[in-house]
């Protein structure tokens, strides 16, 4: 069977960061809240300067992914971006990348909006695509400017995100086994419940308000679901492939609040030695966050080639879903 083996990483956080400590100085807010509360101590913020957009934190961690798999442009088959926060309207970010690293006309470039699930859904597409035979390498993307559509008057959301990207880039094993055994994409699993849309959203769009409008959260609806749906998937996840969280190296979540990491964590019995928590130092980077979290595990070296890892994610729509993957 065809497989969609990871075989690298590659992230980029903007220089600028934004403390607690600094956010004080702009809302009703203290480092104390907002630690206890998310675990989030800081997170980066693209450069209004030098018009840092979210192609440009794309195209970097595209970069490093293609420089550390000894690959160029010319060697992937399709870019698939996650991200809320596109450039413009159209063309889709993911073209603008095209264009940066040189990919050829032959393949083919696409966002996808599915908020902080974003990552997960664009991996599942890629996934589909190799699997499907129709492309071999792909690079997938999770990028972010969520600075530039938060209140940064409103306290109960701007302490929360920031700004980041992460890439991997896929290849078809054309070899690979059923089962567990193999590296690549295990299995993924998507849901949605447009019920919910209203709970996390932006309160513009070009059909509705012609303006693009600032984030708006019900945070305890909000983190009620997260906790229950993250969850379930993760169970789903663990039955699907007759495997049990014992049989997990590393969960690699999103990162939105530390609690609700630390209950599904406890939820599956996970012990927290075996979670990736990055949330503290990057806040919540939306699409972003996960890939940033699988990179700087694997270059710190803490996940290791052969390792099994869950990824989980849940956002506005509601979106969620997990991925099973051996690295
Ligand atoms: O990535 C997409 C998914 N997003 C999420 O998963 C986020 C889910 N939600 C959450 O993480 C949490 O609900 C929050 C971190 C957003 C909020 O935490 P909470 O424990 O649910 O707080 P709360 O909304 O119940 O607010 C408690 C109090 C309120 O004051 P009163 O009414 O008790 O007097 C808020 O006004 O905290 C107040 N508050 C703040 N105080 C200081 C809200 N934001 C702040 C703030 N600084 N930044």
């Amino acid at each position: 069977m065809i497989r969609s083996k990871m075989i690298s990483c590659g992230s980029y956080l903007p220089k600028k960061i934004l403390t607690n400590k600094d956010l004080e100085k702009i809302v009703d807010t203290t480092d104390e809240w907002i630690v206890t509360r998310t675990g989030i101590e800081e997170r980066h913020i693209a450069s209004v300067e030098d018009n840092e957009k979210t192609s440009d934190m794309a195209y970097y961690a595209a970069q490093k992914a293609l420089d550390k798999a000894g690959l160029d442009g010319s060697d992937i088959d399709a870019i698939i971006l996650a991200t809320t926060t596109p450039d413009q309207t159209f063309p889709a970010t993911a073209v603008t990348v095209q264009h940066k690293i040189g990919m050829s006309a032959n393949g083919f470039a696409f966002d996808v909006q599915a908020v902080c699930s974003g990552f997960i859904y664009a991996l599942a597409v890629a996934d589909n695509f190799i699997k499907a035979g129709q492309v071999k390498r792909v690079l997938v993307i999770g990028a972010e400017h969520f600075s530039n559509i938060l209140d940064w008057e409103d306290r109960t959301t701007c302490v929360l995100f920031g700004d980041g990207a992460a890439a991997v880039i896929l290849e078809a094993d054309e070899d690979a086994s059923e089962g567990i055994q193999d590296q690549g994409i295990i299995s993924t699993h998507l849901h949605s419940e447009g019920e919910y849309r209203d709970i996390l959203y932006v309160d513009g769009g070009v059909s509705s308000t012609q303006t693009t409008g600032k984030v708006r959260m019900n945070g305890q609806e909000v983190f009620k679901h997260a906790v229950k749906r993250m969850s379930e998937v993760v169970r789903e996840t663990l039955e699907k492939n007759n495997i049990t969280s014992d049989d997990i190296d590393w969960l690699v979540p999103h990162q939105a609040n530390k609690r609700i990491i630390d209950r599904t964590a406890k939820k599956l019995n996970l012990d927290s030695s075996k979670v990736v928590l990055t949330v503290g130092k990057h806040g919540n980077t939306s699409a972003a966050s996960i890939p940033l979290a699988l990179c700087e595990a694997v270059e710190d070296g803490r996940i290791k080639r052969g390792d099994l890892l869950l990824m989980e994610s849940m956002g506005g729509g509601l979106t969620w879903g997990s991925a099973l993957v051996r690295w």
